[in-house]
C-alpha cells in the first residue's frame, strides 16, 4: 500500500462496500470471519478501500496486519505471509511470544524464518502451522488481515490463503484481498483457487459518477473549474479515480485553468495513457530523477533510498533530496522507504527500460542486496538476471533454495535451483543441483523430478553422489508403481560403485533388494540377493541398515521364527540416521506388523511423523497409511478409518491402492458396507500393476464380496492374492489370504480345499509363531474341520487370540466357537462364548462381529441388550478420535491441531460424542470410553 501522509484522502461513492465490510468485520469480531475479494481495474480504488477498512478495523478493537504482493517477490517463498505475520511475533513480549509459537505454530514461525521457529517437516506442516500461528494471534485480539494485489503473490503464500480460507468461519478473523482484474502478469491462477472458493464474498468496484470527478477536480483545481471541464475529465478517465488523479497532475503541470475554454488541451494531453503521463513528467525532472525511478522500479516497493541511490549510481544525500522533488511531481510517494505513487507509475518506470538493461539491473540489485544483508531479495532478483556464467550466482541461488527448503517452501527451492543450472552451474556443481531439484519438485508432485534425479545421477562422478541420486530416484520410482525400474536404477549403481567402494554397493545392495521385493515381476530375483545378503552378514561386524532390513523383512515373509527378524530390526533401529530413510522405514514398518510388534511400530510411525524433517507429502502418507493397517490390526478400527481416509484424500501411485485397501476392509468390520464399496469403485482395480500392495487390496475387496454374500468372487480375490503372494515370496502372516479362501471354501462347501488350506495355514503359522496368524489359521481350520475337531480348533482358536493383541479377531472366533458350541447343543455354554464375543465386538466397535453375535445368542435362547444406540459404538471415527483425545487431558485447540481440523469442529465432536455416551463433564470421558472393556482379550505378546 502506498504510505501517503497527510489528510485522510477522499473516498467517493464507497459507502455500500464499506457497509458490507463493516458488518463482516462485525460477524468476525463476534467469532465467525470470513474472505472478501475486492475485484477491479487499475486504480479503480482497491487500496484505497483497503486502506479505510483498516481504519475502521482499528476503531473497532482489531488487530490490523497488511501485507501486499509485489511482483518481484511472486518466487520468494511465504514473502507476504512473513509481511503479515512476523511482526506481530517479532515485537511480543516473551510470554506472550510463547504463547504464540505454542503447539504446530512453532512449524509456522520456521516457515517464515523466525529463529525462535522449527523448520516444518513439509509444505502441509508449514500451512498447518502457520494456521495456527494465526489463530493464536486472533486469540487476544480479533485479527484483520489484508493482501492487496494478489495476482503478485507467492505461491506458498497462495497456498497458505487457500488453506486459511475455509477455516475462518470459526475464528474472529477478516480476510480481504484485493485482485487487479485483467492483470494477465503474475499467478492469476494459483490465486483464482484462492478466490474461487465458494465460501468467498465477492466485491467488484465500479467507476465513479460524473458528480464525484468534478468533486476531485474541484479539489484539486479550485471550486472555479468549469462544469464542461469536469465532465470532459469524467469522459477522458472513464470515471476511475486514478485516470482522473493523474490527468489532473499533468493539467496542472501544464498550467491548464479548468476552465471550459482549456478542455481542448486536456483532451490533448489525454490522448496519452497514464505512462506515457508520467514518463514525461518525469523526464522533466531530469537525469537523476530518472534515474532514481528506474532504480526503485527495479528494486521494488519499500526500498531504502540508500540502496536505490546505489543502484542509480547517486550520491545517498543528493537521492533524498532527489526523491523529495520525486514525491511533489506524484511520481514517488512521500515517504520512507521509497514507494511509487501509485504501482501503475512504477510499472511505466520498469517498462520503459529495455530487456537487456532489465536483466543488468537486476544482477547489480542482487549485488547490493547482498551487500546491504537484505539476503532473502537477493535470489528474487537473480531470477529476473540474465544467465551470465557467474559462480558467484549459482551459489547465492543455492544458498536461498536450501533456506526455502528448510521453510518449506519445497517449490521456491525448485525455481531457484532451475535458475542456478541455468546459469550455468559447473559440471561439479550439477549433480548436487540436479539431485536437489528432482528431490524439491517431487516433494511438491511436479512430473519432472523424476528425469531431473535420472540426470543427477548420470552425472554423478563420485560414489557418493551416485547413491544420494539413486536412492530418491528409486525411491520415486517404486511410489510411482515402478520398482523394476527402481532396481535397474540401483543395479547401475550398484556396478559403478562397487569396484572403489564395495561397502557403500554392499549398503545399495540392500536398497535394491527392498525394491525388488515390492513387484512380483522382480522379488525371485531380490529374494536370492537376499540370501546372499545373508551369507555376507558374517562379513563385517556393522553391516549396513538396509541389508539388515532386507534381510529382516524377507524373513517375515517367509513366516520364519520371529526372533531373528525382529533382532535385526533391533539392530537396523540402532543405526543412524533414525528413523531410518523412507525406503528402509517402510519395510521394517511392515516387517513389525507381520512380527505383530504393534507397539514398536506404533513408536517408529510417531518418531517418522516427528522427527523428520523436510519430507514429502507422500512419506507422511505412507506413515498413515501403515498405521491404519496396523490399528486395524489392533482393533483400533475408528482410528484406523480415520487414517486411512486421510491417506485416500492425498495419497498417490501405490499407496493410494494401500491406503484404500485399509479403508475398505475397516468399514467392512464396522459393517458400513454400502460405504466401502462406494469407496472401493472410486478407484479402477489396479489389476495390471504388479506391486505388492495389490495382495493387500485384493484381500481387501475380497473380504467386501464375502460379507456381500458374493462368496465366489471372494474367493476368487483370496485365491489371485495368495498367487501374488507366491511370487512375492510372501508365505504368510502379512495378508491373511489363505486363512479367507479357507473360510471361503467352507461357506461354499467345497469342504476339502477349505481343508486342505487351513491345515497348511496352521502348519505355517505353528513355524511362524506369533499370535494372531495363529489364532486366524486355527479358526479358519475349526470351521472348515466341523465337527468335533471344530470345535477343539476353535477353542484353540479362543485360546491363542487371547494372547494377541487382536481383539477383534478374538471377538470373532469367540463368536465363531459359541456358535459351533450351540450347534453341539450345549446352549449355556455356547451363551458365555458369544456374550464376551458381543461384548468385545461392541467395546471395539465391530458391528458386523457384534451382529452375528448377538443372531447367535438369540438363537442360543438368550435376550442380548441392544445398545448400539448410544454408547461407545454409537460414535463416529472422528467422535470416537476426538473424544479418546479430550479423554487423555487435551483441550479442544490440541485435538484441533493434531488432527487438523478447527477447534469448532473438534468441540462439534465432542458435544456429539458426550450425548452419546451420555456424559456431561470432560472428566467422565475417560471412564466413559473404557468401562466397558471386557476384561482379557488384547494383551501384548511380546517376541521372546
Ligand atoms: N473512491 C475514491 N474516491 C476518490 N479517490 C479515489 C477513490 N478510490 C481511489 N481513489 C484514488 O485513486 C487512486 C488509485 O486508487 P488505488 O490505488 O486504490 O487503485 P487500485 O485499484 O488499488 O489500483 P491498482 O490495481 O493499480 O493497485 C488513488 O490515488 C486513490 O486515492
Ligand atoms: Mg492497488
Amino acid at each position: 500500500m502506498v504510505a501517503v501522509a497527510g489528510p485522510r484522502p477522499l473516498l467517493l461513492e464507497r459507502d455500500a462496500e464499506l457497509a458490507r465490510l463493516g458488518a463482516l468485520l462485525g460477524q468476525a469480531y463476534a467469532g465467525s470471519g470470513s474472505v472478501v475479494t475486492i475485484t477491479g481495474p487499475a486504480g479503480i480504488g482497491k487500496t484505497e478501500l483497503l486502506a479505510a477498512v483498516h481504519r475502521i478495523a482499528r476503531e473497532r478493537g482489531f488487530r490490523a496486519l497488511r501485507a501486499r504482493g509485489r511482483e518481484l517477490e511472486a518466487d520468494m517463498a511465504f514473502s507476504v505471509v512473513r509481511q503479515l505475520l512476523e511482526q506481530p511475533v517479532l515485537s511480543a513480549s516473551p510470554s506472550e511470544r510463547r504463547r504464540l509459537l505454542s503447539g504446530p505454530a512453532r512449524a509456522g514461525a520456521g516457515a517464515l524464518g523466525l529463529a525462535a521457529g522449527d523448520s516444518p517437516a513439509s509444505e502441509f506442516a508449514a500451512m498447518h502451522g502457520l494456521y495456527w500461528l494465526s489463530v493464536n494471534l486472533a486469540d487476544r485480539k480479533p485479527l484483520l488481515l489484508t493482501v492487496d494485489d494478489l495476482q503478485w503473490v507467492d505461491r506458498p503464500s497462495l497456498s497458505w490463503l487457500g488453506y486459511l480460507g475455509p477455516r475462518t468461519a470459526e475464528s474472529p478473523m477478516l480476510v480481504v484481498l484485493t485482485v487487479r482484474a485483467g492483470d494477465s502478469r503474475g499467478q492469476a491462477k494459483p490465486a483464482a483457487a484462492v478466490t474461487d472458493d465458494p465460501s468467498v464474498y465477492r466485491m467488484g468496484l465500479s467507476a465513479l459518477s460524473p458528480g464525484s470527478v468534478a468533486a476531485l477536480v474541484r479539489t484539486e483545481l479550485g471550486s472555479a473549474a468549469s462544469a464542461e471541464f469536469c465532465a470532459a475529465c469524467w469522459e477522458l478517465a472513464g470515471g476511475n479515480p486514478l485516470y482522473v488523479r493523474e490527468l489532473l497532475a499533468a493539467a496542472r503541470n501544464e498550467g491548464l485553468s479548468g476552465a471550459a475554454g482549456s478542455v481542448p488541451a486536456l483532451r490533448a494531453l489525454a490522448s496519452s495513457a497514464v505512462g506515457a503521463l508520467t514518463l514525461t513528467r518525469l523526464a522533466r525532472l531530469g537525469p537523476e530523477a530518472v534515474s532514481l525511478a528506474r532504480a526503485l522500479a527495479v528494486l521494488g516497493s519499500q526500498t531504502e533510498v540508500a540502496v536505490a541511490a546505489d543502484l542509480a549510481s547517486l550520491d545517498p544525500a543528493a537521492a533524498e533530496l532527489v526523491a523529495d522533488e520525486l514525491a511533489a511531481a506524484q511520481i514517488l510517494a512521500p515517504a520512507r522507504p521509497l514507494d511509487f505513487f501509485h504501482p501503475l507509475i512504477g510499472e511505466a518506470v520498469y517498462a520503459d527500460l529495455g530487456l537487456g538493461a532489465r536483466r543488468l539491473a537486476h544482477r547489480r540489485a542482487a549485488g547490493i542486496l547482498d551487500r546491504a544483508g537484505a539476503a532473502d531479495r537477493v535470489a528474487a532478483h537473480l531470477l529476473a538476471s540474465g544467465p551470465a556464467d557467474d559462480a558467484w550466482v549459482v551459489d547465492r541461488l543455492s544458498a536461498a533454495a536450501e533456506t526455502a527448503w528448510e521453510r518449506g517452501a519445497a517449490g521456491v527451492a525448485a525455481s531457484y535451483l532451475r535458475r542456478a543450472l541455468a546459469e550455468p552451474a559447473t559440471l561439479a556443481e550439477r549433480p548436487a543441483l540436479l539431485r536437489r531439484l528432482g528431490i524439491a519438485e517431487w516433494a511438491t508432485g511436479e512430473p519432472a523430478a523424476i528425469g531431473h534425479l535420472e540426470e543427477a545421477l548420470t552425472e554423478a562422478r563420485d560414489n557418493t553422489a551416485i547413491a544420494a541420486a539413486a536412492g530418491p530416484l528409486a525411491n520415486a520410482y517404486i511410489i510411482a508403481d515402478q520398482a523394476d525400474v527402481a532396481v535397474a536404477v540401483l543395479q547401475r549403481a550398484i556396478a559403478r560403485i562397487r569396484p572403489t567402494d564395495p561397502r557403500l554397493a554392499w549398503r545399495l545392495d540392500g536398497a535394491a533388494a527392498l525394491a525388488g521385493l515390492m513387484d512380483d515381476r522382480t522379488a525371485p530375483a531380490a529374494l536370492r540377493t537376499v540370501d546372499r545378503l545373508q551369507a555376507s552378514l558374517g562379513e563385517s561386524a556393522d553391516p549396513p541398515a538396509r541389508v539388515l532390513v532386507a534381510i529382516a523383512h524377507a524373513a517375515m515373509r517367509r513366516a520364519c521364527p520371529p526372533e531373528e527378524a525382529a533382532q535385526l530390526v533391533e539392530r537396523a533401529l540402532a543405526r543412524e540416521p533414525y528413523p531410518p530413510r523412507p525406503n528402509a522405514s517402510a519395510a521394517i514398518v511392515v516387517t513389525l506388523l507381520g512380527l505383530e510388534a504393534f507397539e514398536t511400530l506404533q513408536q517408529l510411525c510417531d518418531d517418522m511423523l516427528r522427527v523428520r524433517r523436510r519430507s514429502a507429502v507422500q512419506e507422511l502418507i505412507g506413515v498413515a497409511s501403515f498405521l491404519a493397517w496396523a490399528l486395524y490390526r489392533r482393533g483400533e478400527l475408528a482410528d484406523a478409518e480415520a487414517q486411512a481416509r486421510w491417506a485416500v484424500e492425498h495419497a498417490t501411485g501405490i499407496w493410494a491402492i494401500d491406503a484404500l485397501a485399509h479403508l475398505v476392509e475397516t468399514l467392512v468390520e464396522r459393517d458400513a458396507l454400502d460405504d466401502a464399496a462406494t469407496e472401493l469403485q472410486r478407484m479402477v482395480p489396479p489389476l495390471g500393476s504388479h506391486t505388492v500392495v495389490v495382495a493387500g487390496y485384493l484381500v481387501a475387496r475380497g473380504r467386501l464380496r464375502m460379507a456381500q454374500g458374493r462368496s465366489v468372487e471372494a474367493l476368487q480375490d483370496f485365491l489371485a492374492s495368495g498367487g501374488r503372494c507366491e511370487r512375492l515370496g510372501i508365505v504368510d502372516g502379512l495378508y491373511d489370504w489363505r486363512t479367507e479362501a479357507a473360510v471361503a471354501y467352507t461357506v461354499l462347501g467345497q469342504a476339502p480345499e477349505a481343508r486342505r488350506l487351513a491345515r497348511t495355514a496352521v502348519e505355517v503359522a505353528r513355524g511362524f509363531g506369533r499370535p494372531r496368524a495363529l489364532g486366524l489359521a486355527l479358526r479358519a481350520a475349526g470351521l472348515a474341520e466341523g465337527g468335533q475337531r471344530g470345535l477343539g480348533l476353535l477353542s484353540e482358536a479362543v485360546a491363542v487370540l487371547e494372547q494377541s493383541q487382536a481383539p477383534v479377531e478374538l471377538a470373532r472366533a469367540l463368536t465363531d466357537y459359541g456358535a459351533a458350541v450351540r450347534r453341539a447343543g450345549q446352549r449355556t455354554r455356547a451363551r458365555g462364548q458369544l456374550e464376551r464375543g458381543l461384548d468385545l465386538a461392541h467395546h471395539w466397535g465391530a458391528h458386523r462381529i457384534a451382529s452375528q453375535a448377538r443372531a447367535e445368542l438369540i438363537a442360543a435362547g438368550a435376550k442380548p441388550r441392544r445398545d448400539a444406540i448410544t454408547g461407545r459404538d454409537a460414535l463416529t471415527a472422528s467422535e470416537l478420535r476426538v473424544a479418546r483425545l479430550a479423554a487423555a487431558g487435551k483441550t479442544n485447540r490440541e485435538i484441533a491441531q493434531a488432527l487438523f481440523i478447527t477447534t469448532k469442529t473438534a468441540s462439534t465432536h465432542l458435544s456429539h460424542a458426550y450425548r452419546k455416551l451420555d456424559v456431561t463433564r470432560r472428566s467422565q470421558l475417560a471412564e466413559a470410553l473404557v468401562s466397558k472393556t471386557p476384561a482379557r482379550g488384547g494383551q501384548a505378546a511380546p517376541i521372546s
